[in-house]
């Protein structure tokens, strides 16, 4: 057996797997988020530790698996979160987030003083989300305590730090600092010294499938694991989510669409040069990386469409029948920028519209835009990654929007591609699970353990008439955005 743990933003999934990718338990545990202010979204790190033990125990007592069974373990974590520990390794501060966005100020700063290099090395946008930001912020707000800091972790990597007493950052999840180098796999020491950030509180880099410890006594004796379980690095929650979802080979593209919404595809070209528009981040694969482009409000434009126009009717009551609803919805278009976008327009201000209303609308026709306004919005980050010469011919779906044999169909024919969904859908926690069983020897690759592991469930082909109809409404749906944006 082995252990995938995927330390999300608002719980701690663990899953066992045995060698065939079957999970035979699993365990999630919560965690609150602190808002102290506006924009502000921390965590106690503490919680992610003892929350991961009560899972990890939950898992050995409710499978009745041997200790010595269990040959690997490996973890996915929410990307981007910084947590700064003192030279005796004590948590400094809370972890800020993710998805905290105090540091626009700072972002600004560092466009202006060093932007063109830090695209050129990160191969990414300045983004309030990234760590160096968060960094900067720190250095700048709390000086006494930056001093002190003696090294830097994302959320995962102190987790593991605690588990088995060693430090470490695989380069998936380094990607997301805008402090590595991207291409040459080392961290950047021309960005480090522009923003005075000693190299020194940057963690030794290793592969995301490096073995690199043991539990130490104390945890393995809270969870009932054994010391002898090796443990492997793992990744970036996305990285781990196309790994999980058999992202790890040419031409494999993801389309996950939860409250966010994310194009993610396998790219093993370095000098792809995106400029940015969408993130290019090392993948979990050695050598590897994917690109990706998010939609903050996709999953979520429909469930606040639901509570506020639909209150009291599920999601299978508001899209029973949107199958015989036409392509366009009867001419109204929807714009899911509930909370701003992301890609392409990387605009926290713009804000989502519905347009074209007549009075033979119902509220299907309106739940039907909605849906199809998300899956433009994805279809833009398809189109950049397509624009580069990626040729894309399927895409895995997974999450909410793959549940809906509709929104299947729709994903199909706007995307132009055929559209496949998974028999086990785990997320991340697989991709951990998949890292951890390739670490610890049971599969040469992670192409060879995804074969094991991840099988296809159904196929969805694009229609010839309906990608025309969908193509041309896309024009119409991407000039919103620049006619809009002056009026939000
Ligand atoms: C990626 C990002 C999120 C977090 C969520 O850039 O900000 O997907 O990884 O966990």
């Amino acid at each position: 057996y082995v252990i995938g743990i995927d330390l999300g933003t608002s719980s701690v999934k663990s899953i066992l797997v045995n060698q065939q990718g079957e999970v035979c338990a699993e365990s999630s545990q919560e965690y609150p988020l602190i808002h102290a202010k506006t924009g502000y979204s921390e965590q106690n790190p503490e919680e992610w530790v003892s929350q991961t033990v009560k899972s990890l125990k939950e898992i050995t007592d409710c499978s009745g698996v041997s200790a010595s069974d269990i040959e690997g373990i490996s973890f996915s974590g929410q990307m981007h979160g910084l947590v700064l520990l003192d030279e005796n390794m004590q948590v400094l501060r809370n972890a800020i987030l993710w998805n905290d966005t105090r540091t626009t100020p700072q972002c600004q700063q560092i466009v202006r003083e060093f932007g063109d290099t830090v695209l050129a090395v990160t191969k990414n946008a300045v983004l309030e989300g990234f760590t160096l930001p968060k960094l900067l912020w720190v250095q700048q707000h709390e000086p006494e305590l930056f001093a002190k800091a003696a090294v830097f972790m994302l959320p995962k990597d102190y987790l593991r730090f605690r588990l088995t007493g060693s430090i470490h950052m695989d380069y998936s999840d380094a990607a997301g600092t805008l402090l590595l180098d991207v291409i040459n796999k080392n961290w950047s020491e021309e960005i480090a010294a522009q923003f005075s950030i000693p190299l020194s509180i940057c963690p030794p880099l290793v592969e995301s499938s490096a073995c690199v410890g043991n539990l130490i006594p104390e945890i393995a004796d809270q969870t009932g694991l054994s010391t002898d379980t090796k443990i492997v690095a793992g990744g970036a929650d996305n990285a781990c989510g196309a790994i999980g979802a058999g992202i790890v080979s040419h031409g494999k593209t993801l389309c996950s669409i939860g409250t966010s919404g994310v194009i993610l595809s396998y790219e093993e070209e370095k000098n792809r040069d995106f400029a940015g528009k969408v993130h290019f981040f090392n993948h979990g694969k050695e050598d590897a990386y994917y690109t990706m482009g998010v939609t903050l409000s996709a999953g979520q434009s429909l469930k606040w469409f639901k509570e506020t126009f639909a209150d009291g009717e599920t999601f299978e009551d508001l899209t029973e029948g949107l199958g015989e609803l036409p392509i366009g919805s009867g001419g109204l278009l929807f714009t899911p920028y509930l909370y701003g976008e992301r890609t392409p327009h990387a605009d926290s201000s713009i804000r989502a519209s519905f347009i074209g209303m007549d009075e033979t609308h119902t509220k299907k026709h309106f739940a039907k835009a909605v849906m199809e306004g998300i899956t433009f919005s994805l279809q833009e980050s398809l189109e950049i990654f397509r624009s580069q010469g990626k040729k894309i011919g399927s895409i895995v779906s997974i999450g909410g929007g793959a549940k809906n044999p509709v929104w299947l169909q729709m994903q199909a024919d706007i995307f132009n591609a055929q559209v496949l969904t998974l028999t086990s859908e785990q997320g991340p926690a697989m991709g951990a699970a998949i890292l951890a069983a390739v670490g610890s020897g049971w599969f040469e690759s992670l192409e060879d353990c995804s074969k094991t592991f991840i099988g296809t469930a159904s196929i969805y082909e694009p229609n010839p008439e309906a990608v025309s109809s969908y193509r041309k409404l896309f024009t119409i749906y991407q000039e919103v955005y620049g006619n809009t944006k002056e009026i939000c």
